[in-house]
This record gives structure tokens, sequence and C-alpha cells, in this order.
């Protein structure tokens, strides 16, 4: 199995570059951000709880979003690998991660992180804004909000996966294509390791 997570802030392509990779390398695609809009969709209970913290730009709470992955695990029993897209993003989150892999004989590979400033991030959001009918990107207050969740609560991840040895750092910005062949570069060496 290879287990790979794509770690950001918001706005940074994780959602983006996830669909290349998954394509690239037959990895499951687990977002819990999609996850979570198909609850709303669906307007379940667990949906209509998560979209109140959503539409204000705070984290679910741990347990629902721990939940969701694992049944996500549990449903891809055959699964070649993982790729993670907006999880694990609290310390917690990201120790529970460990114990759902180990349980499956496996572990967390490598974790990318791509690199993008503030600036470009809420250019990014409020653009996709325009069309997408997501309650928070249309919203420069939420938008920041975000990040200031990320830098409070999400950058300590980074922080676990350094003292692993699994964290390595890509340049965000530039074209999707040059990303990408980035993002390539590095899982290939891990592959290879
Ligand atoms: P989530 O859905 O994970 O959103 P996010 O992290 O805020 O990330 P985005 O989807 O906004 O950005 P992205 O990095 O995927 O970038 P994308 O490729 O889309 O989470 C939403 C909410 O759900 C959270 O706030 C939280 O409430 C909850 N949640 C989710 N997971 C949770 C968890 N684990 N725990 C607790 N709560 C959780 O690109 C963005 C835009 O930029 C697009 O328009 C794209 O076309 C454009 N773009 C991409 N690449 C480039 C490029 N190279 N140049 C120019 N534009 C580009």
């Amino acid at each position: 199995m290879f287990n790979l997570i794509l770690f950001g802030p918001p706005g940074s392509g994780k959602g983006t570059q996830s669909e290349k990779l998954v394509e690239k390398y037959g990895l499951i695609h687990l977002s819990t951000g999609n996850l979570l809009r198909e609850e709303i969709a669906n307007k379940t209970p667990l949906g209509l709880e998560a979209k109140k913290f959503m539409d204000q730009g705070q984290l679910v709470p741990d347990e629902v979003v721990i939940g969701m992955i694992d049944s996500s695990i549990e449903h891809h029993k055959e699964a070649p690998g993982f790729l993670f897209d907006g999880f694990p993003r609290t310390v917690a989150q990201a120790q529970a991660l460990d114990k759902l892999l180990a349980l499956k004989k496996s572990e967390i590979d490598v974790v990318l992180a791509l690199e993008v400033g503030e600036e470009e991030l809420v250019s990014r959001l409020l653009n996709r804004g325009k069309t997408s009918g997501r309650s928070d990107d249309s919203d420069e207050k939420v938008i920041r909000k975000r990040f200031s969740v990320y830098s409070n609560e999400t950058s300590p991840v980074a922080d676990y996966y350094k003292k692993a040895h699994k964290f390595k750092v890509i340049a965000g910005e530039g074209s999707v294509h040059e990303i990408f062949a980035a993002l390539r570069q590095a899982i290939d060496v891990s592959m290879a390791s």
C-alpha cells in the first residue's frame, strides 16, 4: 500500500492536484471536505451539523471526520493506497489516522505540502466562489478565518510529520502542470525508497 497526504492551506490546489494524482497512481481519493459536502447535499443529520462549522470557516469536530475516514478506509478494503486531501487537520486526527492504518499493517509514506502565498490564496478562493456555490468561498472574512484556523490548528500537523521525516514542501504557485510534475517527482522518489 502507498499512502500519501496532500497538505496545504485552503486554496493551495489540493483538490485540483488530487484529481490528477489519483488518475496517475490509481490511489483512492479521500477528501473530508468532499465527503462533508456530500452529507450536506443529502441533508443528513451529520451534514446539517457540519454545515454550521463549515459556513463559519471552522473545523468540524475530530470525532466526526475521523469516523468518516474510518468507514471510507473500511469501504475500500482492496485499495492499493489512499490519497488523503484535507485530512488530517489536527494532531488528534493525525494520531487517529496512524492507528487506523496500523490496523491495516500500513502507514503514511509521505506528506507533500503545497506552499502558496496568502494573497494568491484569497484571490483563488474568491474567484472560485463566483461559480462554486461554496458558502465558505464567497465571504473574504470567512476565507481569512479559514487561514487563521489553518495556522492555529492545522500547522502543528506539519511538525508531527516533520518529526517522522515524512514531510516535503512543494512550491504551489505556477501552472497546474508544473506543480503536478513536481508532485509526481516527489512521489516517485518516495515510492522507490
Ligand atoms: P476543504 O473542502 O478541505 O477545503 P479547503 O482545505 O479549505 O481547501 P479548498 O478545497 O478550498 O482548496 P484546495 O487546496 O483543495 O484547492 P483547489 O484545488 O480547490 O474543507 C472545507 C471545510 O470542511 C473546512 O473549512 C472545514 O470546515 C471542513 N473540513 C474539511 N476537512 C476537515 C477535517 N479534516 N477536519 C475538520 N473539518 C474539516 O483550488 C482552489 C482554487 O484555485 C480552484 O478554483 C482552482 O481551480 C484554483 N487553482 C488550483 N491550482 C491553481 C494554480 N496552480 N494556479 C491558479 N489557480 C489554481
